[in-house]
């Protein structure tokens, strides 16, 4: 491992090398120098199929945020994650098993938080995201497509169908009541996304993974930087609010087996959407604001399409802490989909109040 870190331009010399964080994705360490800290990412090479593309996408987006952070009078150290370069200025290092391997600027006096406990820390993390978005709403160098079809419900249907039809670890016929669950929703899923595909909501640059854990709070809880930028890609910016509610402000668990504790917690989503709206609507079109309630449907939808399609095939991509891990997640998710239908005319009041003010 300290071999590995030395192949990347660090400011002194490697002293120690321990495990950091608990993502599900990537490898996360963190490599203490004379003069700095690091943080150290083996990639995680079946989620992404190319990582030299990935880091691409993060350094022009970085460079861009910097810049800007720079002109308002911020710290673009702080402020902004920093890509650490290798000896020969490449962006990525591969070892000798084929593995890809990063380094980036620990920052220093920043905060993680697992789990929105207060509507404060919910504004602020939608505020975190809002600026994210609104810094990058005139980015206009190419990104490339590192996850095709990620939340494009046309291409999760055309998974499901096939998963369906397979069959493979033959459980289909023990979930038909669940099966049912997504079949009758199939339409008004469609008919949303479709709105994307005439180009009535536009594409642009978003973070596609705004999980609280992926920003950083300075010690006084305001939204820091944002990180985790793997999967930044062009997508409607709907995806990364109606995903952010999905996980602040849900009162239960993912996994959540009492489902009578699963629901929209409404300060929390408040919380969430007043940050978030003071910095979108600088540049959210009237289309983009009124998807923004029906967006917690959808990203909750695809969650219960996901967690049930990966039961019916045999349990492939998503890790499992026991045999029905990924039903059980369905029904949760599921429980929270019901709740943020009988919610949703709330949220849209909630945004137009919001928006009005
Ligand atoms: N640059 C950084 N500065 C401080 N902490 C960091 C930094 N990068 C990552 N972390 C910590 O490590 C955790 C995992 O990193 P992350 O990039 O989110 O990996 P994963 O893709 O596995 O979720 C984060 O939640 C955060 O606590
Ligand atoms: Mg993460």
């Amino acid at each position: 491992m300290q071999r590995i870190a030395e192949q990347f331009r660090l400011d002194g010399a490697v002293r120690t090398i321990a495990a950091l964080g608990e993502g599900f994705i990537n490898d996360t360490y963190i490599v203490t120098t004379d003069c700095a800290r690091y943080v150290l990412q083996r990639k995680n090479r079946r989620v992404f199929a190319d990582i030299p593309a990935m880091m691409r996408n993060i350094q022009g987006v970085t460079l861009f945020l910097k810049e800007k952070v720079r002109r308002a009078g911020g710290d673009p150290q702080r402020e902004v994650m920093t890509v650490i370069p290798t000896h020969d200025r490449t962006l990525h290092y591969r070892d000798a098993e084929g593995d890809y391997w990063t380094m980036s600027l620990f920052i220093e006096g920043s905060v993680t938080c697992e789990a929105a406990t207060t509507p404060e820390l919910a504004r602020c993390g939608g505020q975190g995201i809002g600026r994210f978005q609104r810094l990058l709403a005139d980015y206009d160098a190419p990104l490339a497509d590192i996850l095709p079809g990620f939340h494009n419900i046309r291409i999760r249907f055309g998974q499901w169908d096939d998963s369906l039809a397979r069959d493979a670890a033959g459980r289909r016929a023990t979930v038909t009541r669940e099966i049912e669950w997504i079949e009758s929703r199939r339409d008004e899923m469609l008919r949303f996304w479709q709105r994307v595909e005439e180009g009535g909501i536009p594409l642009r640059v978003t973070h596609n993974d705004t999980k609280i854990n992926n920003i950083l709070f300075d010690r006084n809880g305001g939204a820091l930087c944002m990180i985790d930028l793997d999967t930044v890609l062009r997508s409607p910016c709907f995806n990364d609010f109606g995903d952010a509610i999905r996980t602040y402000a849900n009162r239960g668990r993912e996994d959540d087996e009492d489902l009578a504790a699963v629901g929209v917690d409404m300060a929390m989503f408040r919380g969430f959407a007043e940050g978030y709206l003071s910095e979108a609507r600088a540049f959210l079109t009237p289309a983009e604001s009124d998807a923004l309630a029906f967006s917690v449907r959808y990203i909750t939808y695809e969650q219960v399409l996901r967690f049930l399609m990966d039961y019916l095939d045999g349990d492939t991509y998503y890790k499992i802490g026991r045999p029905d891990h990924n039903l059980v997640r369905a029904r949760a998710q599921h429980a929270l989909l019901q709740s943020a239908e009988r919610n949703c005319d709330r949220m849209r009041d909630t945004i137009g109040e919001l928006l009005r003010n």
